[in-house]
């Protein structure tokens, strides 16, 4: 029995020693520790011993198991060691390697800028008016009657507008003013909103002038309004867009949905007033138009000019983006050339 269970114990130090893997370790618990191994044989079987016996085969038992348990951790140990080794080599990351290129989707840097308008007015008092109510295929009624441009007055034709056979005075709106007098029927005063929208004009495509571009409305109809209020708010808006007050400049203009009516210009960004080739030598560039809504207007949509008053502007996004970011050519919103648009 003795001899045995020295036999057992040197032949499973033997397959210890000579294991590899953690596979092999655990075939070998099974083998030599498990309930039906030789040596569980041996310990079931002690009750048919002598006492003496008993004590003898039974601390030898005992200790061929601990020894064959001890052999197994300290081995096991090492082959875990080795096998992390193992693996953490062959996945190690070559850091240097350049990673895989996913190309993420970015705002237009038009929309960005329209965002960013409408965010300053919002922050403001406005409220943003939705694409459904500001549409872009619109009546003669919306673009023009209703702003007070007479019938047959000239300064329809310089909006160089684009008709559609659709109906005779269904047209590609050529301003986002239509949108002053849609919400001036839809709600009364006080009246606070923002419009943003495309709109077109029949005009030869060039580094400053594309045939569809954009615009950002403002209305503000109240008790009260004055010019005052129209300049605070407009100085207010350039200060928070180009980040620091700068220079502005109120030209008296006309527009027949306003009176008075005001152009507002900026001094040029590119060469701080001292005349360039983008601001024309002039050292200033206009930014929006604007003005006090003409009583007839506000008489056209049933508000009391006596009552109410108001204030409006209208100013070009392709401009105001490329004041913002240096762009000396309003095509390169239009091509699509993923080289510009990543840039934003
Ligand atoms: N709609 C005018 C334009 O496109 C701008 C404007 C808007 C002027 C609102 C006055 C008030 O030129």
């Amino acid at each position: 029995m003795k001899e045995k269970l020295e036999q057992f114990l040197k032949s499973a130090l033997d397959k210890i020693q000579k294991a590899e893997t953690s596979d092999d370790l655990e075939q070998i618990k099974l083998e030599f520790l498990s309930r039906n191994s030789e040596l569980n044989a041996i310990k079931k079987n002690l009750k048919d011993l002598s006492i003496e016996d008993k004590k003898i085969i039974g601390a030898l038992a005992n200790s061929v198991t601990k020894q064959i348990e001890d052999e197994l951790n300290t081995k096991n140990e090492i082959i875990y060691k080795k096998e992390l080794d193992e693996k953490l080599n062959a996945e190690s990351i070559d850091i240097t390697l350049p990673g895989t290129y996913n190309p993420t989707g970015k705002i237009h840097p038009l929309t960005q800028t329209i965002n960013e308008i409408t965010t300053i007015f919002q922050g403001m008092g406005y409220s943003l008016v939705n694409n459904e109510n500001s549409p872009e295929v619109e009546t003669e009624y919306f673009n023009f009657d209703m702003l007070n441009f007479t019938k047959d007055h000239p300064v329809r034709d310089t909006q160089d507008t684009f008709y559609t056979n659709v109906a005779p005075n269904v047209i590609l709106r050529s301003q986002t003013s239509d949108s002053q007098v849609r919400q001036m029927l839809s709600q009364k005063p006080p009246i606070r909103v923002i419009s943003p929208g495309r709109v077109y004009r029949n005009e030869a495509i060039s580094a400053r002038k594309s045939n569809m571009f954009h615009q950002v409305e403002g209305l503000l109809v109240d008790k009260n309004i004055t010019m005052g209020d129209l300049k605070g708010t407009l100085n207010e808006f350039i200060r928070l867009y180009f980040k620091g007050s700068r220079p502005t400049r109120f030209r008296s203009s006309f527009f027949p949905f306003t009176e008075p009516s005001v152009e507002i210009d900026v001094q040029c960004i590119m060469c701080n007033g001292k005349g360039c080739r983008t601001c024309g030598g002039s050292g200033w560039l206009e930014i929006l138009g604007a003005g006090m809504v003409d009583p007839n207007v506000l008489k056209g949509v049933g508000i009391d000019p006596e009552v109410y008053s108001g204030f409006a502007f209208g100013m070009g996004v392709e401009r105001l983006a490329m004041l913002k970011w240096s762009v000396d050519d309003i095509r390169l919103f239009f091509n699509n050339d993923k080289r510009f648009l990543q840039q934003f």
